[in-house]
């Protein structure tokens, strides 16, 4: 069992089964998990799956966006990487120009600064060229651009069956052991 957290942020962007299937992969996984939620997520949450993050599996503890003295907003903190899932162009924007105006922005200014994992699972289309570069600016400050993208090479039967392939590969991306994970070829 790993020790220390990660860090998952949900963004108002669409796609919430994603978010609810990998904490509930960590919950599984016995991977401790810290979450902060844009009020913007909030509202998508509740439209999208008529759920709070609070309601969510996997998270021990919900920071506030607005809580700009909380732990992840420090590089003296111990989360192993970062997932922003989804991650919508408003706070890639803010990512890739470096404005920390929220604890989410902050921590992901964090992860970057301190060459720690940022997964950025970026979801909208079509994408304009704003988009595009700023999703190349984050990436080549060091953050992966992930967009949630299930597997369906894996043969998922449900929708909840295709957010966990999507899921999987995050975890590969952050060194998280998943018992049982389908993998092509084997
Ligand atoms: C139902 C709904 C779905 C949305 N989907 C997306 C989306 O897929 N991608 C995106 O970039 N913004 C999307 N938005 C707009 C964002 O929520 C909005 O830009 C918000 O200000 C983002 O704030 P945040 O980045 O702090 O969460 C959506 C809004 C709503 C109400």
């Amino acid at each position: 069992m790993q020790t220390e957290k990660i860090l998952v942020a949900i963004c108002g962007a669409s796609g919430m089964i994603f978010a609810r299937s990998f904490l509930r992969l960590m919950w599984t996984a016995r991977q401790p998990a810290d979450g902060i939620c844009s009020e913007a997520g909030r509202q998508v949450l509740a439209h999208e799956l008529a759920m709070a993050p609070e309601d969510l599996p996997g998270a021990g503890h919900w920071f506030s966006p607005d809580d700009l003295a909380a732990p992840p907003a420090s590089g003296s903190s111990r989360y192993l990487g970062m997932v922003i899932l989804p991650c919508t162009m408003g706070t890639l924007a803010a990512i890739a120009s470096g404005q920390s105006r929220n604890l989410i922005h902050r921590a992901a200014d964090v992860m970057l600064k301190e060459r720690r994992p940022l997964l950025l699972t970026t979801r909208e289309t079509p994408l304009n060229r704003i988009h595009l570069e700023n999703m190349l600016r984050a990436h080549d400050a060091g953050a992966t651009i992930c967009p949630p993208l299930p597997g369906f090479y894996l043969h998922p039967k449900t929708l909840e069956e295709a957010a966990d392939t999507f899921s999987w590969r995050l975890a590969d991306m952050l060194g998280i052991g998943i018992a049982g994970r389908a993998r092509w070829g084997e």
